[in-house]
């Protein structure tokens, strides 16, 4: 696809408008297959960790995590969205581009990208760009580029994560809510076909689930919220789903782009949170067909599942919802940081 001239245009640009459908794995790093092969590691082919400061990581995607660490260059004004998987990722980065991009891409455009593209296809996933020696597609994206991470604060790079010209949006996520999310979604995208949920669920007890453990994801993001609250917005998916037009005129006031009188008279907040919401965007036929990925192709309807808050209780016992909240309050405490079921 020719590369869209949008630097007259306010706003991110879609990755997939500067990119098109390559997805061609250049090299994956070599370089770093020593480090990886000495890390720990767990699970079996389909669901492969590897322990890497102290984060369960999936093995092919820690070459990108190192890569993010060492050649990462941060550009004023980027903005990154931050999540432990299955928080609410998708539903951020069509949250966020839409609000960013309202100058350049009206909401009344019949040719929106996010009625189009599916919300990955606009915002990328750094690490595995990384992981696929795709690296320099970050410095092709204008600015200003929003990009997700993953990764733990405590794995950024600290040209970014103390930067103050770039602004960091965490989404989280009740974590029996998130563990029930991922195994669906392990599940639904091909993977890990013999293992039970509660062998999930035992491994996220121990920390040691995809990207685990959870308390030090969500808690990583929370103190840097309290310690630098004008660079890190701490967002709840639960808070969200509750009131999602106040979430999204939290997001444009942090991101410096807050909605004017005439946009709020005009019902903007509205529509932006009407345009993604899930029964919205899952009707898309961007969302309908098609897939994402570097390694492991995700369909994109694989992406919204129910969106609802405590669909445990249709997959844990009584039992194993109060051993896995008092691991998760005792890992909290004296954070001031607490979920209730
Ligand atoms: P469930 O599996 O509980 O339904 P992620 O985007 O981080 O992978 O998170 C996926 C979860 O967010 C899924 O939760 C999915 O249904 C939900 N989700 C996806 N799009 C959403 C939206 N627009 N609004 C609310 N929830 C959404």
């Amino acid at each position: 696809m020719a590369a869209l001239d949008k630097s007259c245009l306010v706003g991110p640009v879609p990755f997939k408008d500067v990119h098109g459908d390559d997805d061609h794995v250049i090299s994956p790093p070599d370089e770093y297959a020593d480090i990886v092969s000495t890390l720990p590691s767990i699970g079996s082919p389909d669901l492969h960790l590897r322990l890497y400061q102290d984060v369960w990581l999936f093995n092919e995607l820690v070459p990108g995590f190192i890569s993010v660490q060492r050649r990462f260059t941060p550009r004023p004004g980027d903005v990154l969205l931050a999540s432990p998987p299955k928080c609410g990722t998708t539903w951020l980065k069509a949250l966020a581009f839409a609000t960013m991009a309202r100058a350049a891409y009206p909401l009344s455009d019949a040719d929106h990208p996010l009625l189009r593209l599916n919300p990955h296809e606009c915002v990328p996933f750094m690490e595995a760009l990384f992981s696929a020696g795709q690296e320099a597609k970050l410095d092709a994206l204008p600015s200003p580029r929003v990009l997700h991470t993953h990764m733990h604060h405590s794995m950024l790079p600290r040209s970014l994560a103390d930067n103050p010209d770039c602004k960091i949006v965490f989404v989280c996520r009740e974590p029996k809510d998130m563990l029930v999310s991922t195994w669906h979604f392990i599940k639904s995208a091909g993977g890990s076909s013999n293992s039970s949920f509660s062998d999930l669920f035992e491994l996220a007890c121990e920390g040691k689930n995809p990207y685990g453990p959870i308390w030090g994801h969500i808690l990583g993001y929370w103190r840097a919220s309290k310690a630098a609250p004008e660079r890190v917005l701490f967002l709840r998916y639960e808070e969200m789903l509750a009131d999602p037009v106040s979430a999204v005129r939290e997001l444009a006031r942090f991101l410096g782009v807050p909605f004017s009188a005439a946009e709020e008279a005009a019902g903007l907040p509205m529509d932006i949170t009407a345009m993604c919401s899930i029964d919205t965007m899952r009707g898309l036929d961007a969302n309908k067909k098609g897939s994402s990925g570097t390694f492991v192709k995700f369909p994109h309807e694989t992406f919204f599942r129910k969106g609802v808050v405590g669909d445990w209780v249709n997959h844990m016992s009584p039992e194993m919802a109060r051993r896995i909240d008092a691991i998760v309050e005792d890992k909290l405490r004296g954070s001031g940081l607490t979920f209730s079921s």
